[in-house]
């Protein structure tokens, strides 16, 4: 489609193109603006703002659609396996046999993490929040790995990625068995990705590591609905410190960052304690939705609303069904999870959310699994960022092979205009 906006400004009208995307999204094309017209944009969190165009991930929050590379995220949670998609997501299409075997023993190959690091873990106190050690942990790997990276090698690129890949897992176990003060474990190569990560997290020191199939197949589902979501902040943060062509673990430690605060991935912690703190105040839900609604009160329903989804978050629906069967396998009865229902369904019944379109999104019943798993509630974000690792990576191989500019948003100056300097006596 072949269309063109038209801008009157100050008596002159100026064109500009619109594009079409494959899902037949429209955007206006403003690359020319400040040029030819002398004004910029004013788009405070990027509510309207394309940053790129991409063929990664597709979402429409009106319909509540979710997609990879074209794959729906449903019939992925379903059929695909979390290395299946980690291969999707960066290189485009589905990996046939071969091509996943050579890819899972690349992976292998470099999953040793250099003895070193474990002094740099070591300096970390116990109490550390996770998503800072992890975040920390991934930058330091660059001393370990100080070859920049030929983004027009093809090999280079590649290794790159599988690099840290099959190292990023063993740092998210070391993390978790500081925490928990257990010695820190390598993997086994003979077991499958996710796997080899459930026993790096899980194995006891003295014990024979006990494979447990339910929570690997949902740990596996889990990572799948986390890997990629298009332009949110911490792939925003991926990309954006990729295009000043900083290498790719840096930006990806910058993106562990972005993920950690409470109104982007840790937001699955902030679910936890708040369930917790509801059922520490005898479970009356009605109370903690009149708070969510109370504008003079700062808490927030954490796991409802999205940027995006305007509709149910499709994650939600598959977790919430997971949750359920997961729980019911393992022979937990939690009453968190309850509580968690009981919210779901005020609040989809309440006039304040239905307005504004507020649904569960994925992170809130990611956290009631983790805890059934015997995770940590500071280390849900940790786990959120496991999954999302793909995304990241192929949003930055994108990024990178696109050549796309150096990320520098403009603004609206609103300070003081010029003035004379005061010397200090005179202030
Ligand atoms: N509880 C109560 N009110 C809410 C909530 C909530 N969770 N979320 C949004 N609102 C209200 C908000 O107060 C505003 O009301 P009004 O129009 O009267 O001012 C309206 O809904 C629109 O909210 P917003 O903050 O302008 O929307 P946003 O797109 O800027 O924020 C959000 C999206 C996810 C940050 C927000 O919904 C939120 O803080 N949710 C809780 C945190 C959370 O669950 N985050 C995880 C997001 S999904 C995982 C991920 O991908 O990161």
């Amino acid at each position: 489609m072949a269309d063109k906006v038209t801008l009157e400004f100050q008596g002159k009208k100026y064109e500009f193109p619109v594009v079409e995307g494959t899902e037949k999204e429209l955007a206006i094309d403003i690359k020319t603006l400040r040029s030819v017209t002398g004004l910029t944009t004013l788009d405070p969190g990027y509510k309207n703002t394309g940053s790129c165009e991409s063929a990664i991930t597709f979402l429409d929050g009106e319909k509540g659609i979710l997609q990879y590379r074209g794959y729906s995220i449903e019939e992925l949670a379903e059929k695909a396996d979390f290395l299946e998609v980690a291969y999707l997501l960066i290189f485009g299409e589905l990996p046939n046999k071969e091509q996943l075997e050579k890819f899972h023993t690349d992976i292998k190959n470099e999953s040793h993490v250099d003895e070193e690091m474990k002094k740099i873990l070591d300096g970390f106190p116990k109490s550390a929040h996770p998503m800072g050690v992890l975040s920390s942990l991934t930058n330091a790997l660059i001393a370990f790995n100080p070859s920049s990276v030929n983004v027009s090698s093809e090999k280079e690129m590649y290794y790159a990625m599988v690099r840290i890949l099959a190292k990023f897992p063993v740092l998210v176990a070391w993390t978790l068995r500081k925490k928990k003060g257990l010695p820190l474990d390598y993997g086994d190569d003979t077991l499958g990705y996710v796997e080899n990560i459930h026993k790096m997290m899980f194995k006891r020191p003295n014990h024979q590591y006990e494979k447990n199939d339910i929570v690997i197949n949902a740990l596996d589902k889990l990572l799948i609905l986390h890997a990629d979501h298009e332009q949110n902040c911490s792939t925003s943060t991926v990309r954006i410190v990729g295009s000043s062509h900083a290498g790719l673990f840096a930006s990806l430690s910058a993106g562990i960052s972005a993920l950690w605060g409470p109104l982007h991935g840790g937001a699955n912690q902030a679910v936890l304690e708040m369930l917790e703190a509801i059922e520490a105040d005898g479970g009356d839900t009605e109370k903690y939705m009149a708070k969510a609604k109370d504008k003079n009160d700062p808490f927030r329903l954490m796991g409802f609303g999205h940027r995006v989804y305007k509709n149910f978050d499709p994650r939600a629906k598959i977790i919430k069904k997971a949750a359920d069967e997961v729980l019911n396998d393992l022979g937990i009865d939690d009453p968190i999870l309850e509580i968690a229902k009981k919210l779901e369904k005020e609040a989809l019944e309440d006039p304040y959310f239905v307005k504004r379109k507020l649904y569960p999104n994925v992170d809130f019943y990611s956290g009631i699994m983790y805890r059934a798993f015997g995770i940590p509630t500071e280390m849900f974000t940790v786990m959120f960022a496991l999954g999302r690792l793909p995304g990241w990576i192929a949003q930055w191989r994108e990024m990178r092979l696109r050549n796309e500019p150096i990320g520098r948003p403009r603004q609206i100056y609103v300070g003081e205009t010029k003035r004379s300097f005061v010397p200090l006596e005179k202030r």
